[in-house]
């Protein structure tokens, strides 16, 4: 194992070695359950009914008997509380991505995707015939002129773009995006991870911009952050939807999500649609805790979601900042390259709607001491 060890000590001492931390006893400021819900008593209830129901596991995959009541009524929650036509479910927002872009753009078909999206979207793109072009982070005028050369080229045309990038915590320009896609015949594809639950009453982008879908929008988003759950799924019409279901290799040659963890996904739904609050006293707790941090000498951009990267640069005193917080007993990990780009490593705190105002306190005056 000479090649494995050679590999990882490269890793070590390029400050890019990665390992696991065990989140029990620690406080953790990097989870991405926005809202607290994963441990809320009906979200659990309603999932231990449905295991008490089913059993743990699905069994077998969607088209062959691994699809309950449980997927269909949560399939139907989701794609009403996100105006869309039709839902399908998937394993996990990685599943979804890798599966789902392939099955919708091919070969003679061109993917425009924005140079900060997720891996999973990266990983998507590889997977899919097509012809990818990546473009700026939200150069949407770059995006255009690629489009006035090449459209005539290519059959289908697929823009595809986080709604809240998830290292930087800044949104795409829905507006921009889809008047391109308008304007040059594109789907858009917009991956929700982080902006369902968080904006537009938690809804999404498209309601915190005041638009509607239609049958050119293409919505995925997760069920693992703030609906506490785990899994994903993708909306848009009744057509490219089933397209999906035939096509994704990853949702057919899989097993499909446990039933309970889809019933607790469904309460959770229904908690958000009935605490519009929630969605605002996080957005409250992000501004309060960004004001907090800009007390100190640091660089900590904001765009009013709860992801807050505060900049680090360099790799290496990331890692030790990292360590030193956990040596307080405070998980924040540090984000290094692959994950960003090489030099702009960071500490990612997410907000939280289950952080006590101590712990936001000791988060401080540790920051401060270790910087
Ligand atoms: C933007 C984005 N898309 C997709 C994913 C993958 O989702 P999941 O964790 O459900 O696989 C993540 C995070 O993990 C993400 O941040």
């Amino acid at each position: 194992m000479d090649w494995a060890r050679k590999v990882l000590s490269e890793l070590r001492s390029s400050d890019l070695y990665r390992k696991r931390v065990l989140r029990e006893g620690v406080l953790d400021f990097c989870s991405n359950d926005y809202l607290g819900l994963r441990d809320h008593p009906e979200v659990v209830e309603e999932a231990v009914k449905a295991l008490r129901d089913t059993g743990l596991g699905s069994g077998a995959s969607q088209l062959v008997s691994g699809y309950t009541r449980y997927h269909r009524n949560l399939e139907e929650r989701l794609a009403e509380f996100k105006g869309v036509q039709r839902c399908v479910l998937f394993g996990s927002g990685y599943l979804a991505n890798v599966g789902t872009i392939p099955a919708l753009a091919e070969e003679g078909d061109l993917i425009l995707s924005d140079e900060l999206n997720h891996a999973s979207i990266i990983d998507g793109c590889r997977l899919s015939r097509a012809r990818k072009v990546i473009f700026p982070h939200r150069d949407y005028e770059r995006l255009r002129e690629i489009l006035r050369k090449e459209r005539g080229n290519y059959n289908k045309v697929l823009i595809i773009s986080d709604s809240v990038f998830s290292m930087d915590g800044d949104t795409a320009d829905v507006r921009k995006l889809l008047s391109i896609a308008e304007e040059f015949d594109c789907l858009l594809y917009l991956d929700e991870a982080h902006a369902t639950g968080t904006l537009g009453r938690g809804r999404g982008i498209m309601e915190e911009f005041g638009l509607r879908w239609t049958e050119r929008i293409i919505l995925m988003g997760t069920l693992s952050k703030a609906l506490g759950s785990y899994g994903a799924f993708v909306c848009g019409s009744g057509d490219l939807v089933d397209l999906i279901v035939n096509r994704a290799r990853s949702l057919i040659f899989t097993t499909s999500l446990p039933p309970s963890l889809c019933a607790g996904a469904l309460k959770a739904v229904d908690i958000v649609e009935k605490n519009p609050e929630l969605v605002r006293r996080l957005k409250e707790r992000s501004i309060h805790i960004r004001r907090r941090l800009s007390e100190l000498p640091l660089e900590v951009p904001f765009h009013g979601t709860p992801i807050i990267p505060i900049m680090v640069w360099d790799e290496g005193k990331a890692l030790r900042m990292a360590e030193g917080l956990l040596r307080s007993g405070i998980l924040l990990q540090a984000i290094r390259y692959p994950t960003v780009p090489k030099g702009k490593a960071r500490l990612r705190l997410t907000v939280s709607l289950r952080y006590r105002d101590e712990d936001v306190d000791l988060l401080l005056d540790r920051l401060g001491e270790l910087i």
